[in-house]
């Protein structure tokens, strides 16, 4: 078992550079079996969640290799589309292969992807909108988990969401590009990482109308050509680097950053009191004093609060002068984190009808063992750990390496006192 041990106390100061978009190379990496040849996809981010990836992309037949942070893949060959029960599992995303595959073979088997912690995270929305576009789908194996997909020919149709999903909005792009027609699709996820989707394929041939925004139009198109792509920071990681500058009162800049894709976070960290200055894609954000409370944070989709910085802020939170709500509204059971804070002296209430948490701010958090439950949480007990008094150890890390290349090297550098150790069970 891993975990991450930090002595707080330490203002984090100097810079760091952020690293490649995990959200927007998954579904690029699922995408690269589309166009039946080579993708260079540059500033790919080194982390658990693109190893699993590229497994599944070499278990379909394809080789992969990387030179820095450059991966390059040759989907040339493909051998049975089927993703294994075993990589779902690790990783929720492999979903994304199920648009690709079949826009590629026209035919796909992938178990379903069970909840998580942090909710139920339901495929319905991908399912109905498959069957939309002339896909059938049959449920096999003991207890009926494994989807097989198959159609003669994807047929584009108006595909109408009932909540802008990512992960669907993704899936049907990933379909339609290769398919006959025209595939429509209203209330679209308009997140970066679809922008992202569409610019890779659109740079390797793809007709994609409407990106960012809530209709996206596209065109079927024969083949896709080889291709190179440049993905861009990750937005995730430098917001929670920002909270994390924000928790332990430092002075940081924070080299490529996704300034523009950032804003909703940037808006609340200067509503709490951080100083931020931005020039070009450096920011700058220090904060000297104790941080103000923010009643009715709620997460939203893009260009909302993210979900996947709420976390953080709730680390950040649990140390204002005063009272604040957030309320959790894209996943039903991600407030994990509060029992955890409580370790550390933190004053949370829950409401689990609302989906949310009320905090009051205290002075100061105190040191203790607390538990990773998920990517997020687990950076954001980092922040907290950072903020605290005495030792935090953090436990079940490994989820943290599925987002984040190196937290420990990148916080390190910043002057904060955190190390990985390895814990042997007895
Ligand atoms: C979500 C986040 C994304 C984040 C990612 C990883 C939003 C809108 N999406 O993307 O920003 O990076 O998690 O943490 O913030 N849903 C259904 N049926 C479906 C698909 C989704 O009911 O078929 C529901 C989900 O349960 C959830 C909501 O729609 O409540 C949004 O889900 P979706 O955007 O699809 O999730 P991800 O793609 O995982």
């Amino acid at each position: 078992m891993s975990s991450i041990e930090v002595i707080g106390g330490m203002r984090l100061k100097g810079e760091v550079k952020i690293q490649g978009s995990k959200n927007a190379a998954l579904p690029i990496i699922a995408a690269t079996i589309l166009n039946k040849g080579i993708s260079v996809l540059k500033n790919c981010p080194k982390i658990l969640d693109v190893l699993h990836m590229i497994k599944i992309l070499e278990e379909l037949g394809c080789e992969t290799s990387w030179e820095g942070d450059t991966l390059y893949v040759d989907s040339t060959t493909l051998l049975d589309p089927i993703v294994s029960e075993e990589s779902v599992r690790k990783m929720r995303s492999s979903i994304l292969f199920l648009g690709s595959l079949l826009g590629r073979c026209h035919e796909a088997t992938i178990a379903y992807p069970g909840g998580c912690s942090i909710g139920k995270r339901p495929i319905d929305y991908h399912l109905n909108a498959f069957r939309k576009m002339n896909v059938e789908e049959t449920f096999t194996g003991s207890d009926n988990h494994i989807i097989y997909c198959r159609t003669n020919q994807i047929i584009g149709n108006d595909i109408f969401l009932e909540f802008p999903s990512v992960g669907a909005t993704q899936n049907i792009i990933l379909a339609a590009v290769l398919g006959s027609g025209v595939t429509r699709i209203f209330n679209a996820a308009r997140e970066p990482e679809v922008t992202e989707l569409c610019n890779y394929l659109i740079k390797a041939g793809a007709k994609i109308y409407g990106r960012g925004t809530s209709f996206i139009k596209v065109e079927g198109v024969q083949s896709l050509h080889d291709v190179e792509f440049t993905l861009s920071s990750d937005r995730i990681v430098a917001g929670t680097y920002m909270t994390a500058v924000a928790a332990s009162y430092g002075d940081v800049v924070l080299r490529a950053t996704p300034v523009r894709h950032l804003d909703s976070v940037i808006r609340q960290l200067k509503r709490i009191g951080c100083n931020i200055a931005i020039t070009e894609d450096n920011v700058r954000i220090s904060n000297q004093g104790r941080l103000q409370p923010i009643v009715g944070l709620s997460t939203q989709p893009y260009p909302g609060f993210p979900t996947d910085m709420q976390s953080q802020m709730l680390s950040v939170l649990c140390l204002a002068e005063g009272q604040s709500t957030i309320l959790e509204e894209i996943f039903e059971s991600r407030f994990q984190n509060v029992y955890e804070l409580r370790k550390m002296g933190a004053n949370i209430e829950l409401d689990t009808r609302q989906n949310k948490a009320i905090v009051t701010g205290v002075d100061k958090l105190t040191g203790a063992t607390v538990k990773s439950h998920d990517l997020r949480g687990g950076a954001a007990l980092v922040i907290a750990g950072l903020a605290a008094e005495g030792k935090t150890i953090i436990q079940d890390t490994t989820n943290i390496d599925r987002g984040y290349e190196d937290i420990c090297r990148d916080l390190s550098e910043l002057g904060a006192n955190i190390r990985y150790r390895i814990e042997i069970a007895s």
